[in-house]
């Protein structure tokens, strides 16, 4: 049966997208879309912007766009802003992130040295690799959160955009679990008060976003939006979250290859991944405090698609291993080694090897354009709390406490269009096609 559809207002007039760390992820999106506006370049990668959705029966023959089957903002209505501690324009920030090439950034120039970033809310508690001097000062962090919140205000007048959407690309922070002080709301905000070391900087821009109404994703692996007290919140004031941890380079192979040789019932004995990266991404996670937030989130990928609890004779024993390495020769152009250890028939053993010479804020950026349209959309189709189908752009995606995360980048692709038609009022498709053999 067809259902009615979702409600959904209108994408009309701006959207703003403030971003918490203008570093090469930001600069490499924002750089993007504005050579794509001029026609100066494709957006490979998004899927709301390249992709198609099948709809109705396969004889039916309807595959419309996805930016045409749901009302998504135009990137011609995007309007950048942001935080970091360097006070760089963002010219000068994607100069040096040495992603893109001059000629490209030449070419948007002037859009890139109007992006100034706004002072940060910044402490070295919790990013232990970087100091810089555009930061906020304030008697505590519940006022460091008035001070954003001013900030997206401002930002929000000066701009006149309709709707405002979030997404941290700032840098990893130290390991932190969640804990007393995250565990409701009114614990959060008695703790923004007595400046609760157990809030980093990041629940900070999260509080004042969600405060405002402001959907908000998470792109690194700091805890963030993934406690009660922001929860609470997030359903308070119906606003739509996600997160975490971009899913780019190795762990988007992981999320491919394992489903692959569950499907086939192959065993695993291990699975070895190193990586080599020489930009400030990698100069941050070279401190182990938030290395080990990383690697937490890098290294629940596997368990989750192989469900060795399931099947302990195939995955049962698997040594996963994950490193990184910083090394400034290869600066955003990382190198991620894979070495897979399988066994097939009868228990013989075989060996894939993956060498991924990958582009990190190259993989990265069209993931910030679709979670920046599909967070705005959610949030005028009135989804709030936590937005499972946009798992399929995370490591580490975040869930109901008692769900475990679905972790399998195809089921997770079915989920997302599935809640697409959903919202259109279109039939979800199963797959099951009995009817074209009656
Ligand atoms: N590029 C990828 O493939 C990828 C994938 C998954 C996750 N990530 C995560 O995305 C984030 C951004 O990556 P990147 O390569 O752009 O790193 P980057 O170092 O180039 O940029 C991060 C920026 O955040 C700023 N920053 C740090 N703390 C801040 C704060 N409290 N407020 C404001 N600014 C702050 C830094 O000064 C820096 O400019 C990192 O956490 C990274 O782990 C990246």
């Amino acid at each position: 049966m067809i259902k009615k559809g979702v409600k959904i207002a209108p994408a009309k007039g701006k959207l703003g997208v403030l971003i918490p760390g203008l570093g090469a992820v930001a600069t490499t999106f924002i750089a993007g879309v504005e050579a794509v506006r001029k026609g100066l370049a494709r957006p490979i990668g998004s899927l709301t912007q390249m992709g198609t959705i099948r709809l109705g029966k396969r004889t039916e023959n309807r595959v419309p766009a996805i930016r045409e089957f749901v009302p998504l903002a135009d990137l011609n209505d995007l309007v950048f802003g942001g935080w970091d501690i360097f006070p760089d324009d963002g010219y000068q920030i994607a100069c040096k992130a040495g992603v893109l090439e001059r000629d490209l950034l030449d070419s948007v120039r002037d859009e890139l040295e109007q992006l100034r970033p706004m002072k940060a809310v910044f402490s070295r508690k919790y990013v232990k690799k970087l100091d810089g001097p555009n930061v906020k000062r304030g008697r505590n962090k519940w006022e460091l959160a008035q001070q954003l919140k001013e900030d997206i205000r401002r930002f929000q007048k000066e701009t006149g955009v309709d709707r405002t959407v979030m997404v941290w690309c700032g840098s990893t922070e130290v390991f932190l679990k969640p804990s007393d002080v995250h565990s409701s709301l009114a614990k959060f905000e008695r703790g923004l008060k007595a400046n609760d070391p157990k809030i980093p900087s990041s629940m900070v821009y999260a509080y004042a976003a969600l405060s405002l109404g402001i959907p908000f994703a998470n792109g690194a692996p700091n805890l963030t939006i993934d406690i009660e007290a922001m929860r609470q919140l997030a359903r308070k004031n119906n606003v739509p979250v996600c997160g975490k941890d971009f899913k780019t380079g190795q762990t988007l192979m992981k999320t491919i290859l394992a489903p692959g040789f569950k499907a086939r019932m192959l065993g695993l004995d291990g699975w070895f991944s190193t990586n080599i990266l020489g930009n400030r991404d990698g100069e941050v996670l070279d401190d182990p405090e938030s290395f080990k937030t990383k690697e937490e989130s890098k290294l629940g990928v596997l368990e989750h698609i192989l469900q060795p609890e399931v099947y302990p004779e195939l995955y049962g024993k698997i040594h996963h291993k994950v490193r990184i390495n910083y090394y400034p020769p290869r600066g955003d152009n990382k190198e991620g080694w894979d070495n897979i250890d399988i066994f097939g028939w009868l228990g013989y053993p075989m060996q894939i090897k993956v060498d991924f010479l990958c582009r990190d804020s190259i993989l990265a950026a069209p993931i910030v354009l679709d979670l920046v349209l599909f967070l705005d959309l959610a949030r005028r189709a009135g989804m709030r709390g936590i937005q499972e189908w946009l798992s399929f752009y995370f490591k580490s995606p975040m869930c109901a406490p008692q769900l475990y995360p679905e972790h399998d980048l195809f089921i997770q692709l079915m989920k997302l269009k599935n809640t697409l038609r959903y919202m259109r009022g279109e039939e979800m498709i199963t797959h099951l096609g009995l009817e074209y053999y009656d």
